[in-house]
């Protein structure tokens, strides 16, 4: 299937997320961080905007020149996983106190997921509750992060462990700020596009497999169509379960193991997509375990993956008791039953306790001792 076959072209889309009261619009095109009318979405006077130190440079006076007639404040945080905590969610939050925001007032984050995350949960606790925009910048957050309404920080004892439900004003893409960013960070971002294709949409892998070239050059095309499509996927799943009661923990597959993974390794070791990208594979092989998955399926989740650079094994300093420690804080976890989002084939997701324990334990011990 090519790109052309699907009539797919590079302009401006519009995606809503349908939660009732609580719905906004997602604009996926070129230059929407210039053109798009942030202004529409700033209600009071004043307005926050926070970024980070690689970012701000780059596309802040974009953002800043559309607000020409509010007052807009910013915090311009460390860049890194590592910073996404309290002390730095205390920063915003000083600030909006310091510079006397009220209820008006619009949060606007500008970056990738951490910043989104992080601003999303200053929007949601400041004077409980004040509207936010999310202007995603990473691949990673414009397919995922920046959709939805989770919010939160990480604790050195786990990730996202503190956070909120809390849906955004708007979601604005601008499929350009890609240009910028770090080949690794894109690859990372590309772990939840496939995501899309494992858990529910059998032909979006099939074309993935397809399209690996095109996406890996940046094809803007291609691009467009793979964020307009996951998307598209995650919108469906949100508006289906806004608190994750039921059907939305699909989205987390590969994440129990992935989370596992970046806390062990206090924030600084592998990005959340490429964890996330081993995580899959693990929950693969424990699907193949149990029948589900073939031999064949497996193969090709594990080429698609390395394909785009990923990641295909855990850190070396990681034991399976590591996994295993870590796993059982995960917030699947309920009445103290851990519970896997596995797959039943490629293009259907399961979420799940009724796997086997020493299969579980079987899959990370082959997977650490390589
Ligand atoms: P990130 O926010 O750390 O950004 C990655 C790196 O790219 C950073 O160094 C950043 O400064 C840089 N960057 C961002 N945009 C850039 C650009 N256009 N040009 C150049 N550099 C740029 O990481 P991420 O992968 O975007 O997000 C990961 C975070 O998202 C994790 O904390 C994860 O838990 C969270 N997340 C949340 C959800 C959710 O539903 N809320 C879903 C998935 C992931
Ligand atoms: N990334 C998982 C979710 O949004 O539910």
């Amino acid at each position: 299937m090519s790109i052309a076959d699907q009539g797919v072209s590079n302009q401006t889309k519009s995606i809503r997320v349908d939660l009732g009261e609580r719905s906004y619009p997602i604009t996926i095109g070129s230059g929407q961080i210039s053109h798009a009318d942030i202004g529409q979405y700033v209600q009071g006077k004043k307005a926050l905007v926070v970024s980070n130190e690689t970012i701000a440079p780059l596309y802040l006076q974009s953002v800043l020149a559309q607000l020409k007639d509010k007052q807009v404040d910013q915090v311009i945080l460390k860049d890194g996983e590592q910073y996404k905590n309290l002390d730095n969610l205390n920063l915003i939050l000083t600030q909006l106190i310091e510079q006397q925001h009220d209820r008006k007032t619009t949060l606007i984050a500008l970056g990738g997921g951490v910043v989104g995350d992080m601003t999303g949960f200053a929007a949601a606790s400041y004077q409980r509750g004040v509207p936010f925009i999310q202007i995603p910048t990473t691949l990673l957050a414009q397919v995922d992060s920046s959709v939805g309404g989770k919010t939160a920080v990480n604790h050195a004892l786990g990730k996202n462990m503190i956070g909120a439900f809390y849906q955004p004003q708007a979601v604005i893409i601008d499929t350009d700020t890609l240009a910028t960013l770090p080949d690794r960070e894109f690859c990372a971002g590309m772990a939840e596009v496939i995501k899309y294709g494992l858990i529910s949409d059998y032909d979006f892998f099939q074309w993935l497999e397809a399209n690996v070239e095109t996406l890996m050059q940046r094809d803007p095309d291609a691009l467009g169509y793979a964020i307009e499509h996951s998307c598209l996927n995650k919108a469906k799943v949100v508006s289906a379960d806004e608190t994750e009661q039921g059907v939305r923990a699909i989205l987390n597959l590969g994440h129990t193991f992935g989370h596992a993974i970046e806390t062990f390794q206090q924030y600084t070791g592998l990005l959340h997509g490429e964890a996330v990208a081993v995580g899959m594979l693990m929950a693969a092989d424990l699907s193949l375990l149990s029948g589900a998955l073939s031999a064949s399926d497996v193969g090709r989740i594990k080429d698609l993956i390395a394909a785009f650079c990923l990641p295909v094994e855990p850190p070396s300093e990681m034991q399976a008791d590591d996994f295993m420690a870590l796993m059982v804080r995960d917030k699947k976890v309920l009445d103290g039953q851990l519970r896997l989002v596995l797959l039943e084939s490629i293009g259907t997701a399961v979420v799940t306790a009724d796997f086997s324990l020493q299969g579980l334990e079987k899959i990370l011990t082959k997977a650490c001792h390589r």
